[in-house]
């Protein structure tokens, strides 16, 4: 895969780039709150739900409110957007407000959301005047990695150029480690970790990947982790979730699963997570059973109305036999 840039903020094109208001006073007033004697982020944020429903909050929770389950992730956005507001207020106030390191580690499961995550972060990053551009530009181990001495250091650099502004989010990680001391990947490790220094607070490096893989590269680089102060875990989710994922997904192209149809589609999502329990693939899988759906359903339509045309009912409807295994 080469690298490729993610999406373009429509703030950014608008030039209408939004200051955080003073929204987070409704959060520290919360008698909640001021029983618990205060505020450290992750305390006041126990429930993504309780956050403000109004002001410059409400548009990037609508966005993560896409997005099923994670409510980890919803809670760092949550304590990012808090410390950037917190620190806007120090400033006026005359107080020093330090710049903080947003490098992450993503693990979980083929799936798990970690790429759409990632993009959707770059997103609201820039819209909270983190990141300037708040593009996403996601690389693996060959776009990384060359082919002869300096060549590698080369590639990276261009990469980490091409991310400034934005995420640089390099996929399966732990294979740049795979070869050891003697092989590039090293290399590329070593690059990445001195742009890190050189273009601090420009850009914000993701490295993904499956947990076990990842755990084990963060041990043999016991110089990583404490460059990566946040770590996140993307759980594989539960069949009812995969559910309201292909809801949403149903919905977002307007089509609709009938309850038969659920019914059936829980049914095949119980024997395929319990049949491939180590490479399960999330909602990847939900998504391309609902492709194949959409396909047959195609297929089932012409044959059923050969003359006529389907009603605008029958265009919409998922049958339980349209859902098949992939
Ligand atoms: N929580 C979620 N809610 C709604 N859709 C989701 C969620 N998680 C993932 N998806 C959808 O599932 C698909 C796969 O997600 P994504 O590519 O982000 O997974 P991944 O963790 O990066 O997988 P891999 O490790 O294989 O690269 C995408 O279409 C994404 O929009
Ligand atoms: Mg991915």
């Amino acid at each position: 895969m080469s690298a490729k840039a993610g999406t373009t903020n429509k703030r950014e094109a608008s030039g209408t780039a939004a200051r955080p208001s003073r929204q987070i006073n409704i959060i520290l007033r919360n008698p909640e709150q001021q029983a618990a004697g205060g505020a450290h982020s992750s305390e006041v944020l126990g429930n993504p739900r309780t956050l403000p429903q109004s002001g410059p909050w409400s548009e990037w929770q609508k966005e993560l409110d896409r997005m099923v389950g994670l409510d980890n992730v919803k809670e760092l956005v949550y304590e990012i957007y808090a410390l950037l507001q917190i620190g806007h207020f120090r400033t006026e106030a005359g107080l020093q407000a330090h710049a903080h390191v947003y490098h992450m580690i993503f693990k979980g499961n083929p799936g798990t959301g970690k790429t759409t995550v990632a993009r959707l972060l770059a997103k609201l990053f820039q819209g909270m005047g983190l990141l300037a551009k708040g593009h996403l530009v996601e690389v693996e181990r060959a776009d990384l990695v060359g082919e002869y001495i300096g060549h590698t250091a080369q590639k990276t650099r261009d990469l980490v150029k091409k991310a400034l502004g934005g995420v640089l989010f390099v996929d399966e990680a732990y294979s740049l480690a795979r070869g050891g001391e003697k092989d590039f990947g090293k290399e590329a490790i070593d690059t990445l970790v001195k742009a890190m220094e050189d273009y601090k607070n420009q850009f914000v490096l993701i490295l993904a990947g499956y947990t076990l893989e990842i755990e084990t590269f963060l041990l043999t680089n016991p110089g990583l982790p404490s460059r990566f102060p946040i770590q996140m875990d993307f759980p594989d989710y539960t069949v009812d979730q995969l559910l309201s994922i292909a809801e949403g997904m149903c919905k977002e192209r307007e089509y609709a699963l009938t309850p038969a149809t659920l019914f059936r589609f829980r049914q095949l999502l119980m024997q395929e997570k319990s049949e491939t329990i180590y490479n399960f693939s999330n909602a990847r899988y939900v998504r391309n059973v609902l492709e194949r759906a959409i396909r047959n359903q195609a297929v089932r339509l012409l044959s059923q109305y050969p003359a006529g045309t389907p009603g605008r009912q029958e265009l919409m409807s998922l049958r339980p036999e349209d859902i098949r295994s992939v």
